[in-house]
């Protein structure tokens, strides 16, 4: 195969919306490749600074394990009691302190904008790991991943993103992911969870899409159903999130009518709307999800910091 243009090198991973089908071709065939055969002394002079200023399990230990995997290095910015945030540190200097330490910061926040802010100020490529309830980028690259992976395709699949559509970051970065294919798009959610107005209007230019309350109702027809949990954090009014809070939820009533090969996904964390007895049917795919998450980014960090990879 002729050698391609490696798309990320040096790159800032702010916005999924920043990236193409052709870049997500380029990172998917690469993730293939790496699969089998990890180039695992490749980043043993990086080192890459994590900074979650907001709670993280999978997204920080893929970036970590990623890292060691590649054979690079990590540090950490700790939790925020830890640092000179405590002594009043704006969020400018202690990103600029990071970016003289390491080549490259992965960075989760609670205000959107946050990372395009850090992209503009810091000499080093910016990975957005969450900002607030805008986007989460890479998580969408490795939920596509797991969709062609599980299904061996996007294109025509019926896809249902099911509940909290209004704060979970990673709905967004997902239906802009997807806009690059042809899927049929089910947003299904109680009312007061339904998607953002504004990005709803713009991803009805690029994607087919219906809005539901109900999954029972369009259930048989779905081949993926993307589950996300209440945002409890995000909601402004907490009377707000006790009128939703366990609104809806997988059950394996519901699951009598799904397709035999129907694909549950779940960016994780999750609290009831997937209770642990659906684990084990053959639809609950969401610990894949957590895998590639791994073989993603540790995919993205080298191709961040290889120009030219052997691929
Ligand atoms: C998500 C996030 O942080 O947005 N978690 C993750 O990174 N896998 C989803 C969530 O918190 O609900």
């Amino acid at each position: 195969m002729k050698r391609l243009k490696n798309p990320f090198y040096n790159r800032d991973i702010v916005s999924i919306k920043d990236f193409q089908r052709p870049d997500l071709d380029y990172l998917f065939h690469v993730a293939n490749e790496i699969k089998t055969s990890l180039p695992n002394d490749s980043l043993k002079n990086k080192s890459i600074g994590l900074m979650f200023l907001e709670p993280s399990t999978r997204t920080r230990l893929s970036f970590e394990s990623a890292m060691n995997s590649l054979g690079g290095k990590s540090i950490s910015f700790g939790n925020l009691s830890d640092s000179s945030t405590q002594k009043g540190e704006n969020l400018s200097d202690s990103l600029l302190t990071m970016d003289q330490y390491v080549d490259a910061i992965i960075l989760r926040h609670a205000s959107e904008g946050v990372s395009r802010y850090a992209s503009e100020i810091c000499k080093n490529p910016i990975i957005n790991a969450g900002s607030g309830s805008e986007e989460h980028p890479t998580q969408a690259m490795l939920d596509v991943y797991t969709i062609l992976n599980e299904c061996g395709k996007v294109d025509n699949l019926n896809i249902a993103i099911f509940g909290d559509l209004k704060y979970g970051r990673t709905v967004y970065s997902l239906l802009y992911a997807l806009s690059n294919y042809k899927p049929n798009i089910y947003l299904v959610s109680p009312k007061p969870l339904q998607l953002r107005s504004d990005p709803l209007i713009e991803l009805k230019n690029t994607l087919n899409i219906s809005v539901h309350e109900n999954l029972q109702d369009i259930i048989s027809d779905l081949d993926v159903i993307y589950t996300t949990r209440i945002q409890k954090e995000r909601f402004p009014d907490l009377q707000e999130y006790e009128r939703v809070k366990g609104s809806y939820k997988i059950d394996n009533n519901l699951l009598t009518n799904a397709k035999e090969n129907l694909v549950l996904l779940h960016p994780m964390p999750r609290s009831d709307e997937i209770p642990g007895e659906i684990d084990n049917t053959p639809y609950a795919k969401y610990f894949n999800q957590v895998s590639a998450g791994k073989l993603i980014r540790s995919t993205l960090l080298h191709l961040i910091f290889t120009e030219n990879p052997s691929f």
